[in-house]
């Protein structure tokens, strides 16, 4: 990696964004000495590579050892002083950072009453339900909120067994999560095979085909729980023929069979649509959320159902609990970023800057990199970049994030870079990141 001449770039874009009034200043007040900043590095790598995983301590030195400090807005500030846009964060953070309407929320929050008694009544659960039902689509009503996604995907598969649909039908290389339950549906083998057996009674069908679901709900008619993405992030950002959810809608329900749509990466504004289900006017029976709904500062995922499907969970409030599921700090969280999504109109503006982005990546990534190149696509904020040489999508990645601007890869599809930008970025971060990544196309041919 030409980290030098990447960093000089970064270095150069800090002042320049600063002036801008990005809210990225260094806030470093000037790097630490490099002999200092790599003993705390080498520090910092032995004692995770002690105490959590050698692969997780690899993978920080793999991208360049740096150190997370701080956050504001679109940018991530480092240890040793560097900026980068945060481009990354697997979909969380679509507000950026720290945004200054889910921090007063939490902030409040934690001065009061952060973790509840769950015995007594407590209003910040029930605001913040009001809050995401506000602007789920009509007729789902019901919230089971938990920490992570692939908690939410657990109460929905319980939930569908509750009603007798123990059939579960998910999508090849789809990815829900890896609880055992959500394993049983995240279509990889990878991450499967090593915890087997999973859950029985598991098809997959390809994503996109609604003629394989059909086949499948016929044999299995009013007993199977189908779970989609609108679109697969996971997978290298799969985007489906028009048209497909209103299928799969239109099969769920002629084949009695639950639909359970995963927005938990494209939801809350990802798609710049509030959901990926607006885009096709489908309402499922379960809308699962996650990432954003945490305002990228306290983690919460929800499950959102129709009063019917939630009847379970309705009479018996002990039938699937979890101790700090609904705590106010997440729950305050959950409130503040539905409110700042509405109140900054990000959603809009996802839908905006989405195409512009999408259309500078493809430009550079044609102009340079030539073949090596087989797709640009996305929806909204949810770029992936499809590469038809081996290793190239991490060479990329890392010539990325030398350049000052940090991407994902895709857990299921080794050849798609991702890019998740937050939808606060502004213009002058928009030509940040279109130069950083002509600057990583030109480097990995280098
Ligand atoms: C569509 C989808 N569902 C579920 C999950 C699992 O969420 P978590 O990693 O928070 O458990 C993810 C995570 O990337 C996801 O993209």
């Amino acid at each position: 990696m030409t980290t030098t001449t990447a960093n000089t770039a970064n270095t150069a874009n800090t002042a320049d964004a600063a002036e801008a009034g990005t809210g990225g200043g260094t806030g470093a007040g000037g790097a630490a000495p490099a002999g200092e900043r790599r003993t705390g590095t080498d520090s910092l790598i032995t004692r995770c590579r002690t105490h959590l995983s050698k692969g997780r301590a690899s993978l920080g030195e793999m991208f360049g050892g740096d150190v997370e400090a701080s956050s504001s807005g679109a940018w991530i500030h480092t240890a040793s002083g560097r900026r980068i846009l945060n481009c990354g964060g697997y979909g969380v953070f679509l507000m950026g950072a720290r945004h200054p309407r889910v921090l007063a929320e939490v902030e409040r929050q934690l001065a009061t009453n952060p973790v509840a008694t769950r015995l007594l009544l407590e209003p910040t659960v029930v605001e913040a339900a009001e809050a995401l039902v506000s602007v789920t689509p009509d007729g789902l009503s019901k919230v089971h909120f938990a920490c992570g996604g692939a908690e939410a995907v657990e109460a929905a598969i319980k939930l569908a067994r509750a009603q007798g649909r123990r059939h579960l039908v998910s999508t090849v290389n789809g990815y829900h999560g890896k609880t055992m339950g959500a394993l049983s549906v995240t279509g990889k083998d990878t991450f499967q095979d090593p915890f087997r057996p999973l859950l029985a009674g598991v098809s997959q069908v390809p994503y996109g085909d609604a003629g394989a679901l059909e086949g499948v709900l016929a044999r299995h008619e009013d007993e199977a729980c189908v779970l989609v993405e609108p679109v697969q992030g996971e997978a290298g950002v799969i985007v489906p023929p028009d048209g497909y959810l209103r299928e799969v809608a239109q099969l769920c329900r002629r084949y009695g069979a639950l639909f359970v749509l995963d927005e938990i990466q494209t939801g809350l504004g990802r798609l710049g649509h509030w959901w990926g289900a607006d885009r096709e006017g489908v309402v499922p029976d379960m809308l699962l959320v996650g990432k954003g709904l945490s305002g990228g500062i306290v983690p919460v995922s929800a499950l959102v159902a129709s009063p019917e499907v939630f009847r379970p969970f309705d009479r018996d409030p002990f039938i699937h609990t979890s101790t700090f599921s609904g705590n106010p700090l997440a729950m305050a969280a959950a409130k503040g970023a539905v409110a700042a999504l509405r109140e900054d109109e990000l959603v809009a503006r996802a839908a905006e800057l989405g195409p512009e982005l999408r259309a500078g990546i493809e430009d550079t990534a044609r102009e340079v990199l030539g073949d090596r190149v087989r797709e640009v696509r996305g929806v909204g904020l949810l770029i992936g970049v499809e590469f038809t040489v081996p290793g190239l999508a991490g060479d990329l990645l890392l010539e990325l994030l030398g350049a000052g601007v940090l991407g994902n890869h895709s857990l299921n599809s080794s050849g798609v870079m991702r890019l998740t930008p937050p939808a606060v970025l502004t213009a002058g971060d928009v030509e940040f990141l279109l130069d950083a990544f002509e600057y990583a196309c030109r480097a990995v041919l280098d």
